[in-house]
């Protein structure tokens, strides 16, 4: 009879334990007494406010980080002497929420240096490396050249290249840190097919998002954790996003912010034939108007990021004119962009977004630094009230806003970046993925404040790979197919369906 049923039902064994875990850095409790357990076949999500503790909890189970008490089983086995390495050769493969990839080796190196063993130059045949890093890219969809340098990837290829250097060794255990974050919906429907195909053949996956919804579609049972403490485990075919909003933040709260329409003024922003031959981008003609949030939708590698870096003079422009109001600009540099008026948030905030030695109130007000002075002296009160203003609106999570902004969650050094363009006051706002890896309640927050900025006249540029978030906050969307806009629709005309088949050059236009 048993052989009928699927093995996620029950009857697991138990693969992976963690047991009463304690950690603090500093003052900060990150975890305190947490236990968590994952069976063999299933998908367990993890997931939490920014700052639970769920990264933590991966470091300790993966041995990058000591437990100040508690213990990690594998088999009922505790693991001894606990290590990235030690983890990895029994088969504990974590992707983090960061890519941490070589940027000077190729792809294929990068999925060799993490599967073998002997060292990178020990005499290999390139042929080989190259053929087995083209295959472990194709099982999981990815359209990534392995002789490509790894540094010139973007965030998402980045993730891709993470997941195949996990699937190329023995993978009991598979650990994805937010890897949705930066991925559309065909790249996410891709990594779910790898990720059921690993645990029917008997692995354990541990899942952590927070994209809530995507839940019900990939994940056996999941776990909730508030300020360092599991709250529950449930399973995830009799829980819905509300109840897990409710047990994650300790009340009920919203998830959705309502756009807010706003009248539209003239236009702010005109880009007319924009290409650049650096990033791959052509002939790119949009406006964005006062009040208005013009979405950018398309698939991973598509060019979106690129426009945006374009626009702020951060890749060599070859042909086409930016008009702001009514005068013609030339933006060489990203401080052409921001003289301009122009503000960005970039999707790779760990590259471009904080600096994680600085504290954190002087990462929010870095770009306004002119305004938290007194002539050449820093006014540290203005800063601290200017800080702390942006701090509350966005929830950040920190242990005083004197901490380095590297001490953050990832989510909260998201929130961090943001604060910091806002706060310049800019005409146009250029965000790249606003809300990736932030949690539903901050969400909801980062869209009211977009919407507040566009009442005031600001013109927004949205580009984002959640196709709810697109067609909840645009007023148009345009979707870039191949390094150019394949079409500009209005919010009342598009759909999910139909804005794929633009992007992957079907027939609705
Ligand atoms: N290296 C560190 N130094 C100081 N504090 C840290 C460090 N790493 C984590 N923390 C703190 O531990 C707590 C838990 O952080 P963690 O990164 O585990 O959160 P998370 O649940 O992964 O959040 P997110 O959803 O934002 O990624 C936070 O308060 C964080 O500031
Ligand atoms: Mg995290």
């Amino acid at each position: 009879m048993e052989g009928c049923r699927s093995s996620t039902e029950y009857n697991r064994a138990l693969l992976l334990e963690a047991k009463r875990i304690e950690k603090s850095y500093g003052g900060v409790r990150a975890l305190r007494q947490v236990s968590f357990a994952l069976e063999a076949g299933e998908v367990h999500a993890l997931v939490g406010e920014n700052g639970a503790g769920k990264s933590t909890l991966i470091r300790i189970l993966t041995g990058a980080v000591e437990p100040d008490g508690g213990a990690v089983l594998l088999d009922g086995q505790p693991i001894r002497d606990n290590s990235p390495h030690r983890s990895r050769e029994l088969g504990i493969a974590p992707i983090y929420q960061q890519p941490a990839i070589f940027p000077d080796l190729t792809v294929a190196e990068n999925i060799a240096l993490a599967n073998e063993t002997g060292g990178l130059f020990r005499r290999v045949r390139w042929g080989d490396r190259v053929k087995r890093a083209a295959e472990l890219l194709e099982s999981i969809g990815a359209e990534i050249d392995p002789r490509r340098l790894a540094g010139s990837l973007s965030m998402p290829e980045q993730q891709l290249v993470e997941i195949a250097k996990a699937l190329g060794g023995k993978v009991r255990v598979l650990i994805l840190d937010e890897p949705t974050a930066s991925l559309t919906e065909r790249e996410t429907g891709r990594l779910f097919e790898v990720v059921r195909r690993l645990r029917d053949n008997g692995s354990g996956v541990i899942y952590i998002s927070h994209r809530l919804e995507e839940l019900p579609r990939i994940a056996d049972r999941i776990t909730v954790l508030r300020d360092g403490e599991t709250i529950a485990t449930v399973s995830a075919a009799d829980t819905d996003s509300r109840e897990l909003i409710r047990l994650m933040a300790g009340r009920d709260l919203s998830a959705v912010f309502p756009k807010r329409e706003v009248p539209i003024g003239e236009p702010v922003l005109r880009v007319r034939g924009l290409t650049s031959e650096a990033v791959g981008i052509r002939d790119i003609t949009f406006e964005v108007r006062a009040g208005e949030i013009l979405g950018f939708a398309g698939l991973v590698g598509a060019g979106r990021t690129q426009v945006a870096e374009a626009v702020f003079g951060l890749a060599k422009i070859d042909a086409g004119k930016i008009r702001l109001n009514e005068s013609r600009v030339s933006i060489k540099s990203p401080g052409d962009a921001i003289e301009a008026g122009i503000a960005y948030v970039p999707e790779d905030r760990r590259r471009h977004g904080v600096a994680a030695e600085l504290p954190i109130r002087a990462n929010m007000t870095l770009s306004i630094l002119d305004r938290v002075s007194n002539g050449p002296m820093l006014d540290e009160d203005g800063e601290r009230i200017v800080a702390e203003s942006w701090a509350q609106d966005l929830r950040v999570k920190a242990a005083g806003l004197d901490a380095p902004a590297g001490s953050l969650s990832g989510g909260n050094q998201q929130k961090v970046a943001i604060a910091r363009a806002l706060a310049t006051g800019p005409k146009v706002l250029i965000v790249d993925e606003p809300t990736q890896g932030i949690d539903v309640g901050a969400k909801a927050e980062c869209h009211r404040i977009l919407c507040d900025m566009a009442a005031r006249g600001v013109a927004i540029l949205m580009i984002s790979s959640e196709m709810a978030e697109i067609l909840g906050m645009s007023d148009r969307i345009a979707v870039m197919r191949g390094g150019t806009i394949a079409g500009i629709v209005n919010r009342a005309d598009a759909t999910a369906e139909s804005l794929l088949a633009m992007a992957l050059g079907g027939s609705a236009q």
